[in-house]
């Protein structure tokens, strides 16, 4: 290396240090409680830094703490520069931060730029204004369809179910125009065509940015442009709780939001180190890597991996498009199995013992790739999702589906911490965790595991500190190499071999030195439903 390449690849770890890091998402309403109000809060997470800095991850991404009326816990913003009372104030995230930047884990924050709440002081000033006026244009206000302007605008599906307008009352008490929410009414979604709604966004990156914050995950990063005219879907009856990814749908990835992406990274870039990484389900490769260009966003969540059966085919396809889709233009791939949005890993691959096993295997899987994982929290301890009964659902999906969807409840239960009991030591309150947590979890505890071996999170710590220390977990690139039938067989570049045995009977495993296994080996054999790493 000469010595300019030396001062640019220590720029680089410096700026970029997210190019290889493990990113811990909490949901924080989940996370832990502090007060005792069943709801997990920011002083809560802030005491489980040593726990996070433990596991060994990087960072954390945190989900909504601005203040919301909670519609959508939190994804409904009414003050995106201050925190929901629920969660705590500015002065406990201020704390986390210092907290989480003496040990090491750098914060993320989520921000929601599609849409407001509806209890946002701008949308209640739309709501008193007359049609036509500035106060309407931060929104997407229309007259109706019909004689009486009783039919809604356009055939926009909710993402939650039902359509994707609401019609308000005029101030004179008459049925009046309609505005567009591609979630639930108390989300309507901003007009990006205004100016001013960039120019609050920026307010709001720089105040947070000041704030010490390391970056941020933009929610519907996909979403944000809307098609001028707001023609008819010509498929409103696809399923419409999709995040967009067919290709034809006019509600996402419309080509005017490259430009709120260069905007938005100009803000960024003021800040060296900063890092914006985008919710995009778009499934073309080709358009999704054009959201991650050299000036648009540092990264984007490639939900590939979270879809995909465990089926070796699906992961080597998922793996593949994933490299493909952002190696043309010079970006990181990301990784993740689950979040907050989507069925648990763990249940996804069967439930029980084998959807486990499989879990544990994918997440060696993952984690030996390169670019970016993102990992929910709960995912290292093999939590599966949990079947809730109706009257605990809090998702509004369950409500707007008309009861046909149970949203997304099963995934969010809270993190159990020790104890034999629920709620585990999320929750100290009388009244118990938001959500109901199962009976049969003591062994699933933080507790329970921290000191056992074989445990899913020693299997996360192990792997993490590896991925973290050893040469060969390094490297841009991956080689496949031929496995046998539902087995997958690849080398990271600088030399760490993963390979998984998808299949129901033990396999040997390459040559090579294992350094970890997801499973003991079975005489000297791959376990079923297994994966490993050696070098
Ligand atoms: C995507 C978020 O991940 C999800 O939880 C939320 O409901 C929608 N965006 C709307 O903000």
């Amino acid at each position: 290396m000469t010595e300019v390449d030396l001062a640019t690849s220590a720029d680089r770890s410096a700026t970029e240090w997210w190019r290889d890091a493990v990113v811990y998402q909490v949901y924080p309403r989940s996370f832990a409680d502090s007060n005792g109000d069943g709801v997990g809060d920011i002083d809560g997470l802030r005491e489980k830094l040593g726990y996070l800095e433990l596991l060994g991850v990087d960072a954390i991404w945190l989900c909504p703490v601005t203040c919301s009326p909670m519609a959508d816990h939190g994804y409904d913003v009414s003050d995106p520069r201050d925190i929901d009372p629920l969660f705590g104030d500015l002065a406990a995230f201020d704390a986390l931060i210092a907290d989480a930047h003496e040990r090491g884990i750098r914060v993320t924050m989520d921000l929601v730029p599609n849409h407001t709440s509806d209890q946002h002081a701008w949308f209640l000033e739309a709501l008193s204004a007359a049609p036509g006026g500035p106060a309407r244009e931060r929104y997407f206000f229309r007259d109706g369809r019909g004689a009486s302007g009783a039919e809604p605008p356009n055939n926009w599906r909710s993402v939650f179910g039902g359509p994707a307008w609401t019609r308000i009352t005029e101030p004179d008490g008459s049925p009046g125009q309609w505005y567009l929410h591609l979630f639930a009414p108390e989300q309507p979604d901003l007009n990006w065509g205004n100016r001013e709604i960039f120019d609050d966004l920026a307010r709001t990156l720089r105040f947070w940015l000041d704030r010490g914050v390391d970056g941020f995950r933009i929610d519907v990063a996909h979403g944000l442009a809307k098609p001028d005219g707001l023609a008819d879907m010509e498929h409103p009856d696809k399923d419409p709780t999709l995040l967009g990814s067919a290709a034809d749908d006019p509600r996402f990835d419309q080509d005017g939001v490259h430009e709120i992406h260069r905007n938005i990274r100009k803000v960024l870039d003021e800040y060296p180190g900063a890092v914006a990484v985008g919710e995009v389900w778009v499934d073309d490769g080709e358009r999704f890597g054009r959201y991650v260009r050299h000036d648009e966003l540092h990264l984007a969540f490639n939900f590939r991996l979270a879809q995909a059966d465990f089926d070796t085919t699906d992961i080597r396809e998922a793996i593949d498009h994933s490299i493909g889709a952002v190696d043309p233009v010079g970006a990181t791939p990301t990784w993740t199995l689950s979040n907050h949005d989507v069925d648990r890993e763990v249940t996804r691959y069967g439930d029980g013992q084998v959807g486990l096993d499989r879990a544990r295997a994918m997440s060696l899987v993952e984690l030996a790739l390169p670019g970016v994982v993102f990992l929910y929290n709960g995912s290292e301890l093999g939590l599966p999702n949990v079947d809730l009964p109706d009257e605990a659902l809090r998702d509004p999906m369950w409500e707007r589906s008309g009861h046909t969807e149970r949203g997304r409840d099963g995934c969010r239960v809270p993190i159990p911490w020790e104890g034999t009991k629920a709620p585990y030591g999320f929750t100290s309150g009388p009244d118990g965790p938001w959500l109901p947590m199962p009976a049969d979890w003591s062994g699933l505890t933080v507790e329970a595991q921290l000191e056992d071996l074989a445990s899913t999170l020693t299997l996360y710590r192990t792997a993490l500190e590896l991925r973290r220390r050893r040469p060969e977990a390094s490297g841009d690139g991956i080689e496949w190499f031929p496995a046998p039938p539902q087995c997958l067989a690849f080398r990271r570049s600088g030399g760490l071999f993963c390979v998984l045995n998808g299949t129901e009977h033990p396999v040997p495993p390459p040559p090579g030195r294992l350094l970890l296994s997801s499973a003991p080996l079975v005489d000297g054999k791959l376990a079923p439903n297994s994966a490993a790493w050696l070098v």
